[in-house]
């Protein structure tokens, strides 16, 4: 099997074809999802919420990135692995996101990185791509930006919007990935731009679709945003699976001759 790159991606947006794209935090999981034929395995800074139990993505630190980043890397045989630039690591210097990028791709087996914002990230994404660290482009909702935006919103301004892909195209991001913005603005930036658009709540247009894994799967608890789709339920398997082991222990049945030396 060969691995997907950034010219898979590019070949199958020219083809007319769909990407496959889902977040992935440790290795049995990236595991799965990579003999899936997943294309694209995200490790997301959302694992500050669903992993690590925190109200937004804010707190996740690099060094964290980097430990899961590197469970997912070593899982990962097809699937591209990219991982998110958390808080404020996209925000200062150029420099400093030139050296985080650089320890994804020295300490991790991923393959690139990525950064959210827009028309503003120009520079900093063609510096990092000229440095040889492939570049996704976040634009849309941006969830590190929650405490400016007061909240998560959908996104409807489709110019500023639309600017912000074709700079990120510009300045030389492989793919653009859209978060929670009407159907017509994950239309249009589709349209403005060549390379590969990834939505999330972005309506059918785009090239590709994300999930949070967790999210797709129902292991989270409480709030799931309207562009989810829950496709099973594994909190309540691994409820009645916790309860079936607690009463076997407790009427003796478990462990029985089989699991006994
Ligand atoms: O961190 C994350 O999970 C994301 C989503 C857009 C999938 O960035
Ligand atoms: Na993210």
């Amino acid at each position: 099997i060969s691995r997907v790159t950034t010219r898979t991606l590019q070949k199958i947006r020219d083809r007319g074809k769909t990407i496959s794209m889902l977040t992935a935090y440790d290795y049995p999981t990236a595991a799965i999802l990579d003999e899936a034929g997943i294309d694209i395995l995200l490790v997301g800074d959302s694992l500050a919420m669903v992993v690590q139990g925190h109200e937004t993505t804010l707190s996740v630190t690099m060094d964290q990135m980097l430990y899961h980043a590197e469970m997912v890397g070593r899982a990962a045989r097809r699937a591209m692995v990219v991982v998110d630039l958390p808080f404020p690591e996209g925000q200062l210097s150029i420099l400093r996101s030139v050296e985080c990028g650089a320890r994804v791709l020295k300490e991790t087996n991923c393959h690139a990185v990525k950064l959210e914002g827009g028309a503003e990230q120009a520079e900093r994404i063609e510096t990092m791509v000229t440095a040889g660290i492939p570049v996704m482009a976040h634009v849309g909702l941006r969830p590190q930006n929650v405490h400016v935006e007061g909240g998560y919103r959908v996104k409807r301004e489709v110019e500023t919007l639309v600017a912000d892909a074709v700079a990120a195209e510009k300045a030389g991001a492989f793919a653009v990935l859209v978060e929670c913005v009407s159907v017509e603005v994950g239309m249009a930036i589709t349209e403005a731009v060549k390379v590969p658009t990834i939505g999330i709540g972005a309506g059918p247009s785009t090239t590709g679709q994300v999930l949070v894994t967790n999210d797709l799967v129902g292991l989270t608890s409480g709030y799931s945003p309207k562009f989810v789709r829950k496709m099973a339920d594994v909190t309540v398997t691994l409820r009645e699976t916790a309860t079936k082991y607690r009463e076997a222990i407790a009427e003796g049945s478990f462990p029985g001759e089989a699991e006994s030396f």
